[in-house]
């Protein structure tokens, strides 16, 4: 039986990683600082604890496994990442790729798969929300802006010397804002589908919702299927550098509040009020997932909404029932 490891395995990917590879047959151990929030896990094992303590990420990673997920980070939408109040957390996740890499390198894994973030690119490259340059090798010269990009793009440039100097076999995936069903929805730390599709799933028809911007910023959305699609892909290819990962379909964050208004069935007016909105604009480019793994998404923003505002609506209306 093939084994592996999920490192974030309690997150919102990470969680339909480990159900993913649990269908596929696998043995899983996950490990988190936490279990999954809104379902039970189906891992094996559940290892609780910190991976930034290097005995703790050495226990985890103990025994053989096939194919290690490294997923933990600090994590959270614009609220949380781009106020710049985090900083210290966020990049404390290096420790987690030190860990990790140094187990790897003393230890018995086949594959290695990290998950960095379009986050990397550098502005400069993202001022025009119609057209933004997000190939792969235009991370150089680095300049992205945020804290939490430098850290994944350091992070990648780990994966990259453990590989070079020790021969750690490493796969990178730079993700493109994921969503889905079971991924963080209120609390500050939702990115920005779950947070339009709560204030949506909150008003009433007529309503109006605050947006942090303009609106006229543009970004890709990838439904979390495809995304773990890539994942299991990527880790089981023989490609060591970074791919994009995300969907090629740009959309102007007031679109998407219409788009999930029309959803909803419900008329939402936009209050665009000051708040962190990253780049202006950003889209994945595919070009190298289809050409080393022929892969390319294949569930339309609308369908990935859909399915996401019906599981948000749900949890908004069991927030709301008086508890017994
Ligand atoms: N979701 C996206 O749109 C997106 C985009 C780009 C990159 N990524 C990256 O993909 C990975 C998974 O993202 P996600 O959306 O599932 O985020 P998530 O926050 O739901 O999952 C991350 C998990 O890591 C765990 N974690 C954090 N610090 C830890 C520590 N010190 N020890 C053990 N566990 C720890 C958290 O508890 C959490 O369960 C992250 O590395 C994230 O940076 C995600």
């Amino acid at each position: 039986m093939k084994r592996a490891l999920v490192c974030g395995g309690g997150g919102f990917i990470g969680a339909q990683l480990v159900k993913t590879l649990k269908r596929e047959g696998y043995f899983v151990r996950a490990a988190d600082l936490k279990r999954p929030e809104f379902a039970e896990s189906a891992a094996d094992e559940f290892l609780i604890g910190d991976l930034r303590d290097r005995d703790f990420a050495a226990w985890t990673a103990e025994g053989e496994f096939d194919e290690l997920y490294q997923l933990a980070a600090e994590m959270g939408g614009a609220g949380y990442l781009f106020t710049g109040d985090h900083d210290v957390a966020v990049m404390s996740s290096t420790q987690i790729n030190f860990n990790i890499l140094n187990a790897c390198a003393a230890g018995r894994i086949g594959s290695v798969f990290y998950s960095s973030s379009a986050c990397v690119y550098p502005i400069h490259n993202q001022l025009n929300p119609n057209a933004p340059d997000c190939r792969e090798d235009t991370a150089y010269p680095a300049a992205p802006d945020s804290e939490y990009g430098w850290e994944k793009l350091f992070s990648e440039r780990l994966y990259q010397t453990y590989h070079r100097n020790l021969g750690v076999n490493i796969h990178i995936a730079r993700y493109h804002n994921v969503f889905g069903p079971e991924g963080t929805w209120t609390g500050g730390r939702e990115k920005a589908p779950a947070a339009i599709c709560r204030k949506v799933a909150e008003a009433r028809d007529g309503d109006s919702i605050e947006i942090w911007g303009d609106g006229r910023q543009t970004r890709t959305f990838l439904y979390v299927d495809d995304c773990l699609a890539a994942t299991t892909s990527l880790a089981r290819s023989t490609y060591a550098g970074p791919v994009n990962v995300g969907s090629e379909e740009l959309v102007s964050i007031a679109d998407l509040v219409d788009l999930v208004a029309d959803i909803a069935g419900k008329r939402i007016e936009k209050r665009f009020v000051t708040g962190p909105t990253g780049v202006r604009g950003r889209r994945s480019d595919n070009r190298i997932a289809e050409e080393k793994l022929g892969w390319r998404p294949t569930i339309p923003l609308r369908v990935g909404l859909e399915r996401t505002f019906a599981w948000i609506e749900e949890q908004v209306r069991a927030s709301l029932k008086p508890h017994g």
